[in-house]
């Protein structure tokens, strides 16, 4: 008897989401040039109908035509070199989807080569990670249509449920679907920022012990800051190697690793002049942070004598920090969503972003209950300009603005670094402006390059010689 579906790639993700399949009844056969991996897959899916062939021929020849065929292998050129081996493998007609991180531009070319070669080809965004590939991710595929519906089934099956229903939808066409991936990895990795931020501001700032921090994540992820990504944290706070009489987390180095699709977005909001400076703030710190010996250095030379403890109560302290990191979470979330409005536009994707929403819920980093509020947000007005309007979260927002200003300025105070929150602050604080100070701005650049300016109240653009002497190198 043939497979139903293949998987090229057995590393973690690939494996878990193919006994994944397999738990649910579905045929699925896998390979990879790793014999052990191969080995693995075949001895951990022994009472299921999975089989891993390390003989790449030999999986092919083994799956039901027309093919449907999954990768996850690394980002970039190994996605090539697979698609280049299978190609000449395939026949017209099968299915060939990326589920890696890959970036969207590159899925744009591989659409264009492969449907050239009549293969239907899309690009699949999985989160979740090991766990979630396992017991149910969060899909976010894009591409061709109909081959969409022909996996529908198995992806439906295989996905997160929130109130029984499942953590998958189809995007939109070309690389809709790694581009929503993309920019969900943005936000987690704002939101991961802003809980590292939190844990400075615990630690130094109201110095509290792992024990205290533990119980005050375990709380808040029993409330409206319920989330994975909180969940986990307070999870990390509890755990000790066997025999250690410490935290693990104390033994690991403060230099932060980051594989890129942070920065793809950043780069990519900046393209699309969709600012997303929580997204920013995040890659730059993770950054900042491999600088070890530099930072020793300067911590010595700009030792300060002053205290960095957060001046205030310790309760109220921590009622901010909590209002803090709702606002701080909801702006990063309205960054992402805004930067998918623009990129539906720019790349006529026709996100449904409550759908979208809809399907982060369950299953993926990112998943919060407040994707609920984005969910009715987008449900109510399907062409929300930008989160921040929709009046619900207005109201959100309102509630916990006063902490969120609190924690910012008593931070600053200490001289506690707190990036993610004050981007959060100072872009919400603009982006409430109905007046910026960017008149100057256009000013300045007419000043010195003669860039013109528009003016209030009157059509054109208009130039002026401003001091001719100043640009001229006198005084
Ligand atoms: C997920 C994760 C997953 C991975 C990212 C982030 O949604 O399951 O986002 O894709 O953890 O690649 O990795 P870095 O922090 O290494 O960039």
């Amino acid at each position: 008897d043939k497979y139903a579906f293949g998987m090229i790639g057995l590393g973690v993700m690939g494996r878990s989401l193919l006994l994944n399949m397999a738990d649910h009844g579905f045929a699925v056969a896998g390979h990879d040039k790793d014999a052990g991996k191969v080995d693995s897959l075949n001895q951990e899916g022994s009472h299921l109908k999975v089989k891993g062939f390390l003989d790449v021929k030999e999986f092919i020849q083994n799956l039901k035509t027309p093919r449907a065929i999954m990768m996850l292998v690394p980002a970039g050129k190994p996605v090539d070199s697979v698609i280049e081996e299978l190609s000449p493998l395939l026949d017209k007609g099968d299915i060939l989807i990326d589920g890696g991180n890959s970036h969207f531009t590159d899925t744009n070319r591989r659409v264009g080569e492969l449907e050239a070669k009549g293969l239907h080809f899309f690009g699949m965004g999985v989160s979740g990670g090991e766990e979630g590939a396992r017991r149910g991710p969060s899909m976010m595929p894009g591409g061709d249509k109909d081959a969409y519906a022909v996996m529908q089934p198995i992806f439906e099956a295989i996905a997160a449920k929130v109130d029984g229903e499942p953590c998958v939808t189809y995007i939109g066409p070309g690389a809709s679907g790694h581009f929503v991936k993309m920019v969900h990895n943005g936000i987690e990795y704002g939101i991961m920022q802003l809980l590292a931020e939190t844990y400075e501001i615990m630690k130094n700032g109201l110095g509290m012990d792992n024990d205290a921090m533990q119980k005050v994540f375990a709380e808040w992820n029993a409330g409206r800051l319920q989330s994975f990504l909180m969940e986990i944290t307070a999870e990390i706070f509890t755990y000790k190697e066997k025999g250690s009489d410490h935290l693990l987390l104390d033994d690991i180095k403060d230099e932060a690793r980051a594989k890129g699709t942070g920065k793809w977005t950043s780069q990519v909001a900046m393209d699309l002049q969709a600012p997303s400076p929580v997204i920013d703030t995040a890659v730059a710190m993770r950054d900042l942070s491999k600088y070890k010996d530099m930072r020793v250095k300067a911590a010595e030379k700009y030792k300060s004598s002053q205290e960095s403890t957060l001046q205030g109560d310790q309760a109220e302290l921590l009622q901010s920090l909590e209002q803090a990191f709702y606002f701080s979470m909801i702006v990063t979330y309205a960054q992402g969503m805004f930067l998918l409005t623009n990129a539906s536009i720019e790349y006529k994707y026709d996100l449904k972003l409550d759908e979208i929403a809809k399907i982060w819920r369950g299953g993926c980093i990112i998943r919060s209950l407040f994707l609920n509020d984005i969910y009715n947000a987008y449900q109510n007005d399907k062409s929300l300009a930008h989160l921040l309007l929709d009046d619900n979260v207005q109201n959100l927002v309102k509630e916990v603005l006063p902490g969120a200003r609190k924690i910012v300025s008593a931070a600053t105070a200490a001289g506690i670094a707190a990036p993610g929150y004050a981007a959060a602050l100072s872009y919400f604080d603009a982006f409430r402006s109905a007046r910026m100070p960017s008149n100057l701005t256009q000013a300045q650049r007419d000043f010195f390059g003669a860039h013109t300016y528009e003016l209030i109240g009157k059509e054109g653009v208009f130039h002026t010689q401003w001091v001719i002497n100043k640009m001229a190198g006198g005084n």
